[in-house]
């Protein structure tokens, strides 16, 4: 089935295309090269990072053209049925290739990998070695035995493993804004997801390893950091001298690094997210302001099928909270499901209300997609047509079209600062950054450079970009 949607979070943060790593050749590298091509969340995107960074620890490089690599990893997710199908087309288009070049390897990495474990060796006759989101640290060795001979797979998941230790090798990347992981897997168990299984339980990545990251980041240039986890709020991590630092202690600790360094972070859980977090952000101006907070439905009986373990009303509090805060300003952005098992028009119209009462500057919008294994799956049934989800889905994504529009011309007329991150996507011209709260600005170039910071004067705008002059 095909997501309608205004853009996915992949498109919104360029990542609509998969990420391919760069070239990093280095001598003795014959026989050792690797091409990476990764689907899905930043988690994924970060998760490649970690890849690329083992496999450079052993002798591997990395290379942008397929045709030239001796090794392919698919960096997979299995989020929803038509994320998978993209990677069965990929195979088939390798498939091709292989039938070129037999000694070619073609490993697959990530949340499908886990999810289909063997299956995948078994039914794509092409695939080689199989590694689930806890295995990269065994990739050189999984790689080893392929050159054996022998399939290899490793999908062992873990209740200890963050790569804390590992320094990410940053791909695709702008030199100003970067993903830092701080926690994996997911405990939470919604009822149509199938990130549990697929990344196991939650774990906390040690603060100190985090900090060092950023430390070094900013020591690079780099001048923004989106801390990634799940369900940030959730992070927990304990000291050898017994102190417990929680969410709110991190944040507070990531923006202390340095006043240069903007943090962002992602993705909040509604029944998790406390006021602490919302005055932390307050207290820092380099902490961003803008919460996505996905609220999946606006219905009471959908969100209790859902197993959200939060109300309507719970969600709405959470939002007054936010503004009480943080102010009108801040950006606030959701995701949403259409047509999840059983919803009637009364329970779409819930999430429209909903809708139309927060306001959101943006929104991720996908039709339900039922993944095998969950317990929705086993113990819901699937039963709103498909033209009705798509019909669904596609008001939903109109209504929040409209607020986008609204959300941005709120910031028509106004000064802004701005984190420049590049040349515009259309016109070397103009440079590109973002606001605050998350919003792309576009801007005719002036003397600054990427990783600057500028006052624009905000113009006009469209539902997606706001546009201006310097200052
Ligand atoms: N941890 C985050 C979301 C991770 S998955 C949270 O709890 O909010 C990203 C989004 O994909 C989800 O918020 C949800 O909107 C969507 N999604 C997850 N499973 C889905 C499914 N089976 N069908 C359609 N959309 C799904
Ligand atoms: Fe999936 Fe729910 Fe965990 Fe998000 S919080 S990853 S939707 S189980
Ligand atoms: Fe991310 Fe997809 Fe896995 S959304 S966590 S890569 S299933």
């Amino acid at each position: 089935m095909q997501d309608l949607k205004v853009l996915t979070r992949e498109e919104k943060d360029g990542l609509d295309v998969p990420r391919i790593s760069g070239d990093q050749i280095t001598e003795n590298s014959f026989g050792k090269k690797v091409y990476i091509e990764s689907y899905g969340c930043q988690m994924n995107f970060a998760d490649s990072e970690v890849v690329t960074s083992i496999l450079q620890e052993n002798g591997y490089v990395t290379t942008s053209n397929v045709k030239e690599a001796n090794t392919i990893l698919l960096n997979t997710c299995a989020i929803r049925e038509n994320a998978e199908h993209k990677i069965r087309h990929r195979l088939q288009v390798f498939t091709h290739l292989k039938a070129k070049n037999p000694a070619l390897t073609i490993g697959i990495l990530g949340c499908m990998a886990e999810r289909l474990k063997t299956k995948l060796i078994d039914e794509e006759k092409i695939v080689d070695l199989v590694a689930g989101p806890d295995a990269y640290r065994d990739l050189p060795s999984l790689l080893e035995e392929v050159s054996d001979g022998q399939k290899a797979i490793n999908v062992f998941l873990s209740r200890e493993e963050t790569y804390g230790n590992i320094e990410p090798v940053r791909l695709n990347s702008n030199g100003v804004t970067a993903m830092v992981s701080i926690m994996r897997g997911c405990d939470n168990m919604c009822t149509f997801c199938v990130v549990p299984y697929t990344r196991g339980r939650e774990r906390s990545r040690d603060l100190p390893s985090i900090l060092l990251e950023c430390e070094k980041l900013v020591a690079q240039g780099y001048r923004e950091v989106t801390l990634l986890g799940q369900n940030v709020d959730s992070y927990k991590w304990t000291s050898e001298s017994g102190s417990l630092v929680n969410f709110a202690q991190l944040l507070e600790a990531v923006a202390l690094v340095s006043p240069l360094l903007r943090v962002r972070f992602s993705t909040s859980h509604p029944k998790d997210i406390t006021d602490e977090v919302l005055h932390t952000m307050k207290k820092y101006d380099n902490i961003c302001k803008n919460i996505h907070l996905p609220a999946q439905s606006g219905s009471n009986r959908i969100l209790e099928l859902m197993k959200r373990s939060y109300t309507r009303e719970w969600y709405l509090e959470r939002i007054q909270s936010i503004r009480a805060i943080l102010g009108e300003e801040c950006g606030i952005s959701q995701d949403m499901i259409a047509g999840f098992c059983t919803e009637t028009e009364e329970d779409h119209q819930d999430t429209l209300r909903l809708l139309a009462e927060v306001e959101y500057d943006f929104g991720y919008m996908f039709a339900y997609s039922e993944r095998p294994g969950t317990p929705a799956e086993k113990k819901l049934t699937d039963d709103v047509p498909e033209d009705v989800k798509m019909r669904r889905l596609q008001e939903i994504i109109d209504l929040q079209r409209i607020h986008s529009a609204k959300r941005n011309e709120m910031w028509v007329g106004r000064k802004v600062q701005v984190l420049v991150e590049g040349d515009s996507k259309k016109s070397s011209l103009h440079h590109y950054g973002k606001i605050d709260s998350n919003k792309v600005v576009v801007f005719p170039k002036g003397k600054e450079v990427k990783g600057d910071y500028v006052f624009v004067n905000v113009t006009h705008c469209t539902s997606g970009t706001l546009l201006g002059e310097l200052c």
